[in-house]
């Protein structure tokens, strides 16, 4: 299945919402962290229901764009807003269709290992953005985080699965410093206590507190020269 096949199933039947939820809870932290100033563009890779630029525009950024694979979550992100200064665009990771030194600061939440090309993709986050500018790249799929990794067979899209180092090496050699690497946690799900577990999901409590409290969500954080 296309990634479009796959998420546009999720966009129709609600699913963006509630990823949003979840991801709220570490994305909020990530772009708290974004040096974003008034005026300013950014652009969300894999948008979701597109909710990060919503926060952003609350800081004051000028534009918004909003990129996403799969026609649905782009018309369900643009239903959410009134907001002239936001965008939400169909395309692919593989060419972003931005001009060279264009962007202020690239963002994204759980979509960078869908790229099929990752290097290019951060070779095209690299063209794009203006010297300064950076790269906030979260994703709770990597190797560290053991727990993730049964999600590949869930999804019918293949996914990427880099460590910690693996993401720095990219980072630099598609040309990006890195600037801070860390996991955040998720702190605010909730696990039950021990005597619940098994649950429908979670065979031992000490998995699922690895994946959320220990690893959470992975930041890379790369800067344009
Ligand atoms: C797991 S969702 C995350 C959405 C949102 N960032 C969030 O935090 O809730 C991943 C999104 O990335 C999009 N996506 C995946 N691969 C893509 C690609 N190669 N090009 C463009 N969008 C892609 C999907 O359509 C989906 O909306």
């Amino acid at each position: 299945m296309s990634v479009r096949e796959e998420f546009d199933e999720w966009a129709s039947s609600g699913k963006d919402r509630g990823m949003e939820e979840r991801h709220w809870h570490t994305a909020k932290h990530v772009l708290a962290r974004m040096p974003v100033e008034a005026g300013e563009t950014v652009v969300d890779l894999g948008t979701g229901s597109g909710y990060a630029l919503r926060a952003l525009r609350e800081r004051g950024i000028a534009r918004g764009y909003g990129l996403d694979g799969a026609p649905e979550m782009v018309h369900n992100a643009q239903s959410y807003t009134d907001d002239d200064a936001i965008g939400y665009l169909i395309g692919d990771f593989d060419a972003l269709p931005f001009e060279d030194d264009s962007v202020d600061h690239v963002f994204s939440m759980e979509a960078f290992y869908y790229a099929t090309d990752p290097h290019n993709t951060l070779r095209e986050v690299h063209r794009v953005l203006r010297p300064g500018g950076t790269f906030y790249c979260a994703v709770n799929f990597f190797l560290e985080n053991e727990p993730t990794h049964e999600w590949q067979e869930r999804i019918s899209v293949d996914m990427t699965l880099w460590n910690r180092q693996e993401y720095r090496e990219a980072f630099r050699d598609a040309g990006l410093y890195v600037a801070e690497q860390d996991a955040i946690p998720d702190r605010e799900i909730e696990i039950p206590p021990a005597e619940s577990f098994p649950t429908d999901e979670w065979e031992r409590r000490e998995e699922m507190v690895d994946r959320y409290r220990t690893w959470g969500t992975l930041l890379t954080v790369g800067v344009a020269p």
